[in-house]
């Protein structure tokens, strides 16, 4: 796993933006003190889910109002999707992100 740094103050208030990090536009989400970053395009139909809100432990897209979980990243009752969540590390020095490294970059750490 390769962690890198985000680059963003969090606010104490809940939010989200997007974010740019190991060359992706990912999404960042504070909500109820907790923090998430999930895959900003959403899987119905490409819309972006940094500009939706939360509502229930689940993100909402703007623009057809399908709803995705924050903690399983599984889609709503009969969506039959799921968003990619990225795990996340709260360290002294600020937020990481988790990205999976395949065996090739490993190799040539
Ligand atoms: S594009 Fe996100 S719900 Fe349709």
């Amino acid at each position: 796993m390769k962690w890198l740094k985000i680059e963003v103050s969090i606010p104490d208030h809940n939010f989200i933006t997007q974010i740019l990090v190991n060359g992706q536009k990912l999404c960042l989400i504070k909500n109820q003190n907790e923090i998430y970053v999930i895959q900003n395009t959403c899987p119905h139909a490409g819309g972006v889910l940094s500009g939706g809100w939360c509502k229930e432990g689940n993100i909402v897209c703007p623009v057809h109002r399908w709803e995705y979980n924050l903690k399983t990243g599984m889609g709503a009752k009969g969506q039959g999707d799921y968003i990619h969540l990225y795990p996340t590390e709260l360290r002294e020095d600020g937020i990481y992100v988790g990205f999976k490294e395949s065996l090739w970059q490993r190799f040539f750490k």
